[in-house]
């Protein structure tokens, strides 16, 4: 009988059997770990950016949301740049909504290769005591070489100067375009100027090196070995504080602040 036809194929097909239950199971018992772990992520890295995290600097989750509690989530209409109310931005999936045609929309053609908009992106703000905004960290995502890199962008509360930049999500190779992560290049950024005097996007990131922060506010050094991601990157800047991305909410930002 062990050596049968059958019994090698039903051995076979209970083995098939098991191992698929004991996969779907741990993926179906891991599920809720995995989700909390990428949004831990996600808020380590708005606190990079933001300036409120070393980079690098290992936080618990306990820290996470101590330092966390201090920031305000809100949605915003990306068309009308206005802050929407309704909603939890806790738990909504900004890369589920860009696939779903009722929460998203066609972006025009654009160098970041970036095809569809949600139409609501989840932002965060730092007010201080006063309740004047201290800092925006924006989400951005953007094509390099190899694929879609996804980041935050954190500006101060006059919307131009540069508070942090980091990058959680790509595909690029590591010591080239995944210097992206380099604590050394992040390091950079801070200081520079998102935007020129007629609020149009200016930053970019140059070939070879650019001068301090005070003095060239418009260049970040380019990875070197890089260029492709390095112009992705550019792209980035321009795509998400041009007109279709964060350009009227940052201008209502400064209408407000304005106002106050
Ligand atoms: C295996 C391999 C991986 C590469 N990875 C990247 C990358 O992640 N980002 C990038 O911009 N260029 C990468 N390049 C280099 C690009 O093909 C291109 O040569 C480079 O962007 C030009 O930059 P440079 O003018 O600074 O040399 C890679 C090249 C090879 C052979």
């Amino acid at each position: 009988m062990r050596h049968s036809v059958l019994y090698t194929l039903v051995f076979s097909a209970l083995l098939c059997v098991a191992c698929a239950i004991l996969v779907s199971a741990s993926a179906v018992v891991l599920k809720d770990a995995q989700e909390a772990n990428k949004a831990l992520d996600r808020k380590l890295n708005v606190l990079e950016a933001a300036g409120l995290k070393a980079p690098g600097a290992d936080l618990s989750a306990a820290e996470v949301d101590r330092l966390f509690a201090a920031i305000d989530q809100v949605f915003v209409d990306l068309a009308t740049g206005e802050e929407v109310e309704d909603g939890d931005p806790e738990t909504y999936d900004q890369q589920k909504a860009k696939r779903d045609p009722a929460q998203s929309h066609l972006a025009p053609e654009n160098r970041s290769r970036v095809t569809r908009l949600p139409n609501r992106v989840v932002v965060y703000k730092i007010e201080n005591a006063a309740g004047r905004l201290e800092t925006v960290v924006l989400p951005i995502e953007g094509y390099g070489l190899w694929g879609t890199l996804y980041g935050f962008l954190a500006l101060a509360g006059d919307t131009s100067t540069v508070v942090g930049l980091t990058f959680h999500d790509h595909k690029e190779t590591p010591g080239l375009g995944g210097e992206v992560e380099n604590p050394r290049w992040k390091a950079l950024w801070p200081g520079r100027e998102v935007y020129d005097r007629e609020w149009r996007p200016a930053l970019q990131v140059v070939k070879g090196a650019a001068g301090p922060a005070a003095e060239d506010p418009y260049r970040v050094d380019g990875l070197s070995g890089a260029t492709i991601t390095s112009r992705g990157v550019t792209n980035m800047i321009d795509f998400w504080l041009g007109p279709e991305g964060y350009g009227p909410y940052l201008a209502n930002l400064r209408s407000e602040r304005s106002a106050a």
